[in-house]
């Protein structure tokens, strides 16, 4: 660059700096969430904790079965959990369930309503989709409020 040229580099520089690279118009600050934006906790994440919290001790972690000595059958495909309707596994949950030879404690002292619901929606995560829709059918032709198959004794 010749020696003349030098006083415009400069210049060129100084508008660069000046236009180019300063900060842009301020932008308007993103929103902050509203309430009623915020997540709605996932029932079936919850229905996860609930299920390994208390159901797995007999039903197994994956829900396989046989954890015990109790002999809780599988929850899964292997059995037949998924011919239930919501309605009677919900009562079995609350109530405990009489079988032949074994029987499931009441687990409704240690639930809310909405954790049951949760890991009945857990439950259904892992049927089939035939399994599902057809425990689906099942549920919404049950009638919504069955008695309690079984009152714990005194
Ligand atoms: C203390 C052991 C134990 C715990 C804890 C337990 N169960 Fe059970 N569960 C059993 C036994 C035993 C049976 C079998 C009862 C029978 O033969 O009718 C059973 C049966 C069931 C059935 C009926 C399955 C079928 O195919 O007929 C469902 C559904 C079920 N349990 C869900 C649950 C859920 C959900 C939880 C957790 C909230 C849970 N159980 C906790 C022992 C348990």
């Amino acid at each position: 660059m010749t020696i003349r040229l030098i006083p415009f580099f400069f210049l060129a520089l100084i508008l660069a700096a000046c236009t180019g690279s300063g900060p842009t118009a301020a932008e308007p600050p993103t929103p902050l969430p509203q309430p009623t934006e915020l997540p709605t906790p996932d029932p079936v994440l919850l229905g996860r904790e609930v299920f390994s919290r208390i159901c797995a001790a007999c039903h197994g972690l994956d829900a396989e079965g046989y954890a015990n000595e109790l002999n809780a059958p599988a929850l899964n495909t292997a059995e037949h959990a998924s011919e239930h309707p919501d309605q009677q596994i919900h009562d079995w949950v609350m109530n405990g369930k009489l079988g032949l030879g074994r029987q499931m404690p009441p687990q409704g002292d240690n639930l809310t309503d909405e954790e049951i619901h949760a890991v009945i929606a857990y439950l259904r995560t892992l049927w089939t989709e035939e399994q599902l829709s057809r425990q689906q059918d099942i549920t919404s032709r049950w009638p919504a409020t069955p008695e309690p198959t079984w009152t714990p004794g005194p």
